[in-house]
């Protein structure tokens, strides 16, 4: 069985895919502070880095370790710099398995999305310039490296504070209104569904740069909306603001989202549509 050291493991994604993994690899879930059966590796730290190395052996490296507060990246960019672009140095120094990325649809200026793998990309933040930062330089310095954007990742998680399905269930559920932007474009992606391709990539072998995102493509109102609807609540609740009066710090790609006909084809696979996959979190949460 491969070993697979997987960093950022006690994140949104983190959390799923390990779970996930165990079931085909020896999984080694690491996160800046140990939990449960993981190490503690935080991967700005060279030291903790060769000492996993050598300690583990691993075949394949999952990075998922990432500064992802998009608005925190402009207010500290050298820590974004040195966790999103160093870290992924400091994790190739000596390691020659193969090693996966998760990039994101932010290294893209949301003029003319969704976008496909050959398109031109034109970050407009510090997290998009980091993570477009890292993907060049994996490009050129690890050739096996598999780099897998996506966007508007979702679940239902108690793991982070940006997770939109829980915001806008949890707010609704306490009759609280709430603002979602309705200029902001994409195909958001289900975690599971997310997890079960970095698994398939693994398993296969497959390299070189891949979109993966949900099949349909919508604004964060309408997908706050489908939300209301899936979980029966109240969609009155729910109103639409500009990403210009919601005033945030960083500068978001507006027409922005992921085409997936590349990765559809390697695979085999087609993506699920968001209703049935809110549906299958209903469920999931029921039981
Ligand atoms: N969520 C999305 O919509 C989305 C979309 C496209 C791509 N991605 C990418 O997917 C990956 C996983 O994101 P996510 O949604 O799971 O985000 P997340 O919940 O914020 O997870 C990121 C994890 O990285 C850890 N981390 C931060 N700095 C670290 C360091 N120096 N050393 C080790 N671990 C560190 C964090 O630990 P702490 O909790 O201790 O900070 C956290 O557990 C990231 O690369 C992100 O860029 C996400």
């Amino acid at each position: 069985m491969k070993t697979v050291l997987v960093t950022g493991a006690y994140g949104q994604l983190g959390v799923a895919c390990t779970n996930y993994l165990k079931l085909n690899f020896n999984v080694i879930s690491s996160g800046r502070q140990a939990e449960g059966m993981g190490i503690k590796l935080d991967i700005t730290d060279c030291d903790s880095i060769e000492h996993a190395q050598n300690e583990f052996h691993p075949d394949i490296i999952l990075n998922l370790a990432a500064m992802t507060n998009v608005d925190g990246c402009e207010i500290d960019s050298q820590l974004a710099k040195s966790v999103n672009v160093d870290g992924v140095k400091n994790l190739c120094n000596g390691f020659c398995g193969h090693f996966i990325q998760i990039s994101t649809d932010y290294v893209f200026d949301g003029l003319s999305g969704p976008y496909g793998e050959a398109d031109e990309v034109n970050p407009l933040s510090v997290y998009g310039r980091t993570k477009l930062e890292a993907e060049d330089w994996l490009s050129a310095n690890h050739s096996q490296t598999t780099i897998l954007r996506s966007n508007v990742v979702y679940g239902y998680t108690e793991r982070t504070d940006a997770s939109f399905v829980k915001w806008v269930i949890d707010s609704l559920s306490n009759k609280k209104g709430i603002a979602v932007v309705d200029d902001q474009w994409n195909n958001p992606t289900w975690i599971e569904s997310l997890t079960d391709i970095i698994g398939r990539l693994m398993k296969e072998e497959v390299t070189g740069l891949y979109h993966y995102g949900g099949y349909d493509y919508m604004n964060r109102f309408e997908f706050a909306q489908l939300i209301a609807n899936v979980f029966d609540l109240d969609i009155s609740l729910i109103s639409p603001i500009s990403t210009r009066d919601l005033n945030q710090l960083a500068n978001r790609p507006l027409k922005s989202g992921l085409k997936t006909e590349k990765i559809q084809s390697a695979l085999g696979i087609i993506p699920n549509s968001v209703e049935t996959c809110l549906q299958e979190i209903r469920k999931q949460l029921s039981e």
